[in-house]
């Protein structure tokens, strides 16, 4: 790829450098725990589709993780397993910007400069914060204060039109949008504004408990490569409503019904559709079903996994030669920035 010199108005990319896929998609996942069908519903899966139309960066918001995870061999165990599963499910390095955030130390000072132009306020009306104060988080961090700081510097530094995530991020890109402005507006047009795209029929997955969003810190997730044992615990403790097995039952109210639904095909769900209202059709087969259903969905990708699994220098390879094509776009970025806040000379 090939940007065009440091101009003094706007971050720009010459067509002749990309003369198919002209638009940038940017996601990361947090290497906080192991991924879930939450996270391959509604940013994993979308990103690895956007490959084929969509320049494509895709990092391992480790740096973001630290928010949570205090422990070396963990977080090392966690970033494999999060570069595993993208591999594994089709993330194509040949077309794909694979990369570790830690690598682009332009993040870090992306964030810092964009910390010096955001409002208080707003990081004290952001989500996340407003939860953590609300469930009575014991000491919350300044990290996880400032947060969606560095979630914008991840984002603009690559110029990207959309970033595919979740319901729950899409204040955080908003938040981007809101800095990206308010850089622009400070010392002249340079970002251009994202998009989130949330994909509509999944924007949030609910947990095994049937109340909250599946998501590790609430123990409620299905992950995706656990072993079949683990698998099928999850599964079957997802929680259901008391009908008797004889009666009918309502699909839509119903969460293995909603999973099953994400990965099958229209002709099996409207089957399924129909043996919960006709009852005589208990809670137990839907979940064995269920369970079923995913190992063939996901039969292609654990395999591939375990072949991934067994050559780590691969991995390593992978992330290194993203993060010296990261470092080129993150690094001309950076040089506007210092060049437009007078951090040149
Ligand atoms: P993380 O690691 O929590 O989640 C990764 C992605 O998965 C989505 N997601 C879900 N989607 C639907 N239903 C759910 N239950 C569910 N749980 C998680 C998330 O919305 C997310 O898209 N802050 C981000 C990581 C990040 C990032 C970024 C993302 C850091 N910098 C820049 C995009 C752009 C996070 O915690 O994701």
């Amino acid at each position: 790829m090939t940007w065009t010199r440091f101009t003094p108005f706007e971050i720009t990319i010459t067509k002749s450098a990309m003369p198919t896929k002209n638009k940038i998609a940017i996601t990361g996942v947090k290497p906080s725990g192991t991924p879930h069908i939450g996270n391959y519903l509604g940013a994993m899966k979308p990103i690895i589709d956007f490959q084929k139309n969509h320049q494509t960066y895709i990092f391992i918001a480790d740096l973001h993780s630290l928010t949570t995870v205090h422990n070396a061999a963990e977080l090392r165990t966690n970033i494999i397993n999060v570069a595993l599963d993208f591999l594994a499910l089709g993330l194509d390095p040949d077309h794909t910007v694979f990369f570790r955030q830690s690598d682009i130390h332009e993040h870090s000072e992306l964030a810092w400069i964009f910390g010096c132009l955001t409002p208080f306020g707003l990081m004290e009306r952001a989500h996340a914060w407003k939860d953590a104060l609300a469930t009575g988080k014991k000491d919350p961090t300044v990290g996880l204060f400032t947060y969606p700081v560095l979630m914008a510097a991840d984002i603009l530094l690559y110029n990207p039109d959309i970033v595919p995530v979740g319901k729950d991020q899409k204040q955080h890109v908003e938040i981007a949008r809101d800095l990206a402005e308010k850089f622009n507006s400070t010392f002249g047009q340079t970002f251009k504004l994202p998009e989130p795209s949330i994909p509509e029929n999944i924007a949030s997955i609910i947990g095994t408990d049937g109340e909250h969003k599946m998501s590790k810190s609430y123990n409620n997730t299905i992950q995706l490569f656990a072993d079949e044992s683990t698998l099928k615990k999850q599964i079957m403790n997802i929680k259901t409503d008391s009908t008797p097995v004889e009666a009918p039952k309502n699909p839509d109210g119903d969460t293995v019904f909603k999973l099953y639904s994400y990965l099958a095909t229209p002709v099996e769900i409207a089957t399924l559709r129909d043996k919960y209202l006709a009852g005589g059709y208990g809670y137990g087969e839907a979940k064995k079903l269920l369970l079923t259903k995913y190992l063939e969905y996901f039969g292609p990708a654990r395999q591939k996994r375990i072949e991934l699994a067994k050559n780590l220098g691969y991995l390593e390879d992978v992330l290194k030669s993203g993060a010296q094509k990261a470092k080129k776009v993150a690094s001309h970025t950076m040089e506007i920035v210092r060049q437009k806040t007078g951090l040149v000379l």
